[in-house]
């Protein structure tokens, strides 16, 4: 498989499953627990849910030493390269997530692709993918693979994908101790399945400013400076999400009056909402793109 064939209409490039990830699991759960607070990432509208989060590594530059194992990974470098074809592999994020106990996600999504010219800086999220999912912009997207890896060995807290798009059969990891799937996330849907008991809640009254830390003893949910929840070290879900570019022979770039030209040529005339680049990110435009090309759609269970 290669980035041409997924241009030409594949799903997504096949991912890679890794049995091991690193010799000493237990030690990545320990520099999590040492390298808290832990806060919640920016998420639309202010919903709130107990997974948190820390970037280890950000714009290719690796912020805490002791996860360099984890961002210069060889065999995540060597996945991503055999699944694109490509030796031009860059590690540019590292994120460690948190979770405690909660229900599955209700809905699989694609993660926020990249594209030269237009980033999250100058466009909402939303819009990124709705961008990614129309495949209009082939040329000017960025390619980039993920590796995600887990550290987890209380209940449930698997992982399932969709490798033949969202109509297709799915599949699941359930081994979430010291495995990996390095995967074209950008285009591949996914969603973190229940973590812990059946009918599991989040720490009541928490806010956008929660907080998760390690106090020693135990996972702490804080608000505030007041405690919410408490949770032993096994029930803590650890995942680690690695991103890296994949460089080809494109350098086009697009502008965000191209982008809005674009997907209008593609509807039918009259068909997009916004009338100009001024109100494409308005909410009656919005409420299109994100239904014409979802990053997100629901799970039929
Ligand atoms: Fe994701």
């Amino acid at each position: 498989m290669t980035i041409a064939e997924r241009r030409a209409g594949l799903a997504c490039l096949p991912p890679i499953t890794l049995d091991q990830v690193v010799d000493d699991p237990e030690a990545m759960r320990a520099l999590a627990r040492r390298s808290g607070p832990y806060e919640f990432p920016p998420r639309p509208g202010g919903f709130v849910w107990p997974t948190w989060h820390a970037r280890w590594a950000s714009g290719g530059a690796l912020h805490l030493d002791a996860a360099e194992p984890l961002f210069n990974h060889p065999a995540f470098i060597a996945a991503a390269a055999d699944m694109c074809g490509s030796n031009n592999v860059i590690p540019e994020a590292l994120n460690v997530n948190l979770g405690t106990p909660w229900i599955a996600q209700p809905v699989m999504h694609t993660d926020m692709p990249l594209f030269r010219g237009i980033d999250e800086e100058t466009v909402p999220g939303w819009f990124l993918q709705s961008m990614g999912t129309s495949r209009l912009f082939e040329a000017e997207r960025i390619n980039s693979i993920t590796a995600v890896a887990w550290f987890y060995e209380g209940e449930r807290g698997g992982f399932t994908f969709w490798p033949d798009g969202p109509a297709g059969e799915s599949q699941g990891q359930i081994d979430m101790w010291n495995t990996a799937i390095v995967g074209d996330n950008d285009f591949m849907y996914h969603r973190v399945e229940r973590i812990g008991p059946d009918a599991a809640t989040s720490p009541s009254a928490m806010t956008t400013a929660t907080v998760l830390d390690h106090d020693g003893d135990d996972w702490v949910v804080i608000d505030d400076g007041r405690e919410l929840g408490r949770f032993v070290d096994r029930d803590v879900r650890l995942s680690i999400s690695w991103r890296a570019t994949v460089n080809d022979d494109d350098d086009a770039s697009v502008s965000l009056a191209a982008v809005y030209d674009r997907m209008r040529t593609h509807l039918a005339d009259g068909d997009l909402i916004a009338t100009s680049v001024d109100d494409l990110f308005d909410e009656p435009s919005r409420q299109q793109l994100m239904h014409r090309w979802p990053g997100f759609l629901p799970v039929s269970t």
